[in-house]
């Protein structure tokens, strides 16, 4: 603790000119990057712990979810930071009150990963008050003044959507009844993976959205949505998109105990690239899955401490995915790193 209090007081100065900065830059055209998600970090510990980082994270509702925890809590021990982990459980009002417990302990920086995108206007405000630098991890919000965080790391969801629809489309010949599994509802995955995949819907006549229900991002949500929707539409459906892998291996669940093959009967397409999901591609119950990186760790660290230190950086860094299907999941699957 006592290195905490000498840390920043060190910093203190800098800290009000990070946020002179911050305000600057919004004046500007918000600018974006694009990159791959990097390798974690090789640098050695410096061995004290100087620098305190808060992670608000959602919760660990899904394979992937785990995965991005384990990068960030890698990465802060890489570099030596000590980290103050919080999970909401898949609530905002228990992710508020963690940043406000950071805000309380004076921590260097927060990592937010938002379970929703609206209702943080208060909370920010009040770290950027206490000159408390707020990254963006892997889900945007909506706020009336994006001075009020420093930056945001995630993928693009909507371009996730329409990659998945795109790959459907093609391997339907434009003809599929289609079940979706909603991700939890209002949160920038769920409501922009949506969108993307009905974009990519528009240019195909025969491609219908017969069911959208959320199953909130869980293994178990996708299956007792998907349960429930075989009941009613049988064997209508062909198709079924879920905003994640964890819904669609529920959904697979599902279709094998109603007497169908998933991945022959109905095509499953979803998104994150987890390794269950490789899995079941090689087993060929899955077809395809749109890859969204959680390794966020070493980027997330690299924006703390350019916000720390005043330096310049982009408002939206958005990480490239791309999509694998189950001709190229055996190839593959070793390579994966999560
Ligand atoms: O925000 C990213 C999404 O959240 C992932 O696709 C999903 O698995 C997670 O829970």
């Amino acid at each position: 603790m006592k290195q905490t209090h000498s840390f920043r007081s060190t910093i203190a100065p800098l800290g009000a000119l990070a946020l002179a900065a911050s305000i600057a830059i919004t004046g500007c055209k918000p600018e974006s990057t694009t990159t791959t998600a990097p390798a974690p970090s090789k640098a050695a510990p410096t061995g004290e712990s100087t620098l305190v980082v808060g992670f608000a994270q959602v919760g660990a509702e899904s394979s992937w979810r785990t995965a991005e925890t384990q990068s960030i809590k890698e990465e802060a021990a890489e570099r030596g930071v000590e980290l103050k982990f919080s999970d909401a459980q898949g609530k905002q009002e228990n992710q508020i009150k963690a940043v406000n417990g950071f805000i309380a302990q004076g921590v260097d920086a927060i990592i937010l990963a938002p379970v929703v995108e609206t209702g943080w206007e208060q909370v920010l405000k009040d770290a950027k008050d206490a000159e408390i630098p707020v990254i963006l991890v892997d889900r945007g919000l909506k706020v009336s003044d994006d001075s009020l965080y420093a930056t945001l790391i995630a993928s693009d969801f909507v371009a996730e959507g329409r990659m998945a629809g795109e790959w459907l489309a093609k391997k339907t010949e434009g003809k599929a009844s289609i079940i979706e599994l909603q991700g939890t509802p209002g949160s920038a995955p769920a409501i922009d993976r949506k969108k993307g995949f009905a974009d990519a819907l528009k240019e195909h006549e025969g491609m219908k959205i017969i069911a959208s229900q959320s199953g909130d991002f869980r293994r178990s949500g996708g299956k007792e949505v998907t349960e429930a929707l075989l009941k009613v539409h049988g064997d209508k459906v062909t198709a079924i998109y879920a905003h994640n892998d964890d819904m669609a291996l529920g959904a697979i669940q599902a279709i094998e105990e109603a007497g169908k093959k998933p991945g022959t009967d109905i095509l499953i397409v979803s998104i994150d690239g987890v390794r269950g999901a490789f899995e079941a591609m090689v087993k060929g119950t899955l077809n395809c899955t749109v890859e969204c990186s959680p390794l966020l760790g070493p980027l997330a660290f690299d924006a703390v401490e350019k916000a720390i230190a005043l330096d310049e950086q982009p408002k939206k860094t958005i990480v490239e995915d791309q999509v694998f299907d189950q001709s190229m999941a055996e190839a593959v699957i070793d390579s994966r790193r999560y």
